[in-house]
């Protein structure tokens, strides 16, 4: 019998605004099995705005089921294209594309709608796009990918939070530029990279993002067209063409779900097996894995299996652009040194404010002090279940791995950000063996519903 979700997507936004949900977890049990990981959030954003650079559509393969994904749909087609989505495939029809400002209230919410600047500029020769808002990890600002567009021949202002970019000139077409990156962003770099599909001429991206999603945009963009040379190296190269055309197109598995997974097995002392993924994507996570003490074992070209080894030693990391660290797996190893024997430092290099579940891990029982950017994580025999809330999307993966390893119940509040960016995570979980259940609580903290009522067994 398997357990068949709604989706978490459609039950988040299914409750009301004084109701919200809660996860308990009841730790220290083995997991085992097998777990299916989702295409990933991160390639799934952006090449969606990519698809606004098709003359007629595309479709898309293996989309998670995320409230993120939602928005960004909203958001495409408050510019005029039509999405159907059936399960994990959507749609896109963009003749009807003819909107250059998609609506505020939908990208002050999603950070990575403001990618589709780029596509939005390319296609119509002019973008009014909102600025995306700081976040919790935070300020998150956008001057590269604004100096970008500016060496491409676009005029910009930034007026009353709406950034406001246009080409002069009869073809409406933005110029190829040779374009310094001052620090390898990502977005920066996807932002740019759609923008010169359709340039006039060749544009060079020097000190690039290397990360695997800007590589699978890439080959999204070679798959409708595109000339585009040097992804994944910090030299990318694109030759504009006229026109794109559709594709039909697959998403990346989603490494930091993956990562997630590992850590879980890791943590709970359990085999857990992981596929579809990507190893090559996961080299840093692993590495990590293997000095903290649980073995990774490649069973198929795309098949990891985390084997733990009884051992968790303490070790240090510092975050960085990939191939290092990544930032967005900080949070759950953190979670696995508070356990791991001995002492660990973490370093968080990529963002200036993500440390906030150190707060939370030390209701756990974690002995962790932050002295600005470093976190000292002095391990500890065990932490013990308590109410939690999640800070920001990856922080709300890591109270989940500690709830797993902990003593006792805990509750994690402040799911909306879980929802963000895990595709079913407590299904996933509980298929493996986890005690863990979503509840829907209203303002008072009342029982509303109970998760069996949004679970068909099938
Ligand atoms: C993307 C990912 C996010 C991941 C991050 C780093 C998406 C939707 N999100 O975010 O999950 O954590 O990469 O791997 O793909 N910066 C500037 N100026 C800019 C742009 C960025 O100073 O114009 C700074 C940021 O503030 C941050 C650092 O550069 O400190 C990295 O940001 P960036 O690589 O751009 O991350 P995002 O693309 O926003």
């Amino acid at each position: 019998m398997e357990d068949k979700l709604i989706t978490s997507t459609t039950t988040t936004q299914n409750i009301s605004a004084t109701e919200q949900s809660v996860i308990h977890i009841w730790g220290q049990t083995q997991l085992s099995g097998e777990v299916q990981i989702s295409g990933a959030k991160n390639s799934a954003l952006v090449v969606m705005a990519g698809s606004l650079l098709c003359s007629s559509g595309c479709r898309l393969r293996n989309i998670p089921g995320l409230v993120d994904v939602d928005k960004m749909c909203q958001i495409i087609e408050a510019l005029g294209v039509k999405i159907q989505r059936n399960g994990e495939v959507l749609d896109f029809d963009t003749t009807g594309f003819n909107c250059h400002t998609p609506p505020f209230e939908l990208v002050s919410k999603l950070r990575a709608a403001f990618f589709a600047i780029g596509p939005i500029l390319a296609r119509m020769g002019v973008a009014k796009v909102p600025m995306p808002g700081g976040c919790s990890i935070g300020a998150r600002p956008i001057e590269l990918h604004v100096r970008g567009l500016q060496a491409m021949g676009a005029h910009v202002e930034i007026e009353h939070g709406i950034v406001n970019a246009y080409v002069t000139g009869s073809s409406k077409r933005l110029q190829g530029a040779k374009i310094y990156l001052d620090y390898p962003s990502v977005g920066a770099t996807e932002t740019l990279m759609m923008a010169a599909t359709l340039a006039d001429g060749e544009t060079i991206l020097e000190n690039a993002a290397k990360e695997p999603e800007v590589v699978d945009l890439a080959n999204f963009c070679i798959a409708i067209g595109a000339k585009i040379f040097g992804a994944g190296t910090d030299r990318i190269t694109i030759v504009g063409v006229d026109k794109l055309h559709s594709a039909d197109y697959s998403i990346i598995p989603d490494r930091v779900e993956a990562a997630t997974f590992l850590v879980a097995g890791a943590i709970t002392n359990s085999e857990i097996s992981l596929f579809p993924v990507i190893p090559d994507h996961l080299t840093a996570a692993v590495a990590k894995l293997e000095q903290i003490g649980a073995k990774v074992v490649l069973d198929a070209p795309d098949r990891l299996r985390v084997v733990p080894t009884g051992i968790l030693r303490g070790t240090d990391i510092e975050t960085l652009p990939y191939p290092a660290f990544p930032t967005d797996m900080q949070a759950q190893f953190m979670a696995m040194l508070a356990i791991s024997e001995g002492n660990s430092v973490i370093t968080e290099t990529v963002f200036e404010n993500r440390l906030q579940h150190v707060a939370e891990l030390k209701r756990m029982g974690a002995n962790i002090k932050v002295k600005g950017n470093h976190a000292i994580v002095e391990g500890v025999a065990m932490l013990s279940g308590a109410t939690v809330t999640a800070t920001d999307l990856r922080a709300s993966a890591a109270l989940v791995l500690a709830g797993l390893a902990a003593q006792g119940k805990t509750t994690i509040q402040g799911l909306h950000h879980l929802d963000r960016g895990y595709d079913r995570l407590e299904a996933k979980m509980r298929n493996l063996g986890a005690k863990i259940e979503r509840v829907h609580v209203n303002g008072d903290g009342d029982l509303v519903a109970h998760p069996e009522e949004v679970i068909v067994r099938v």
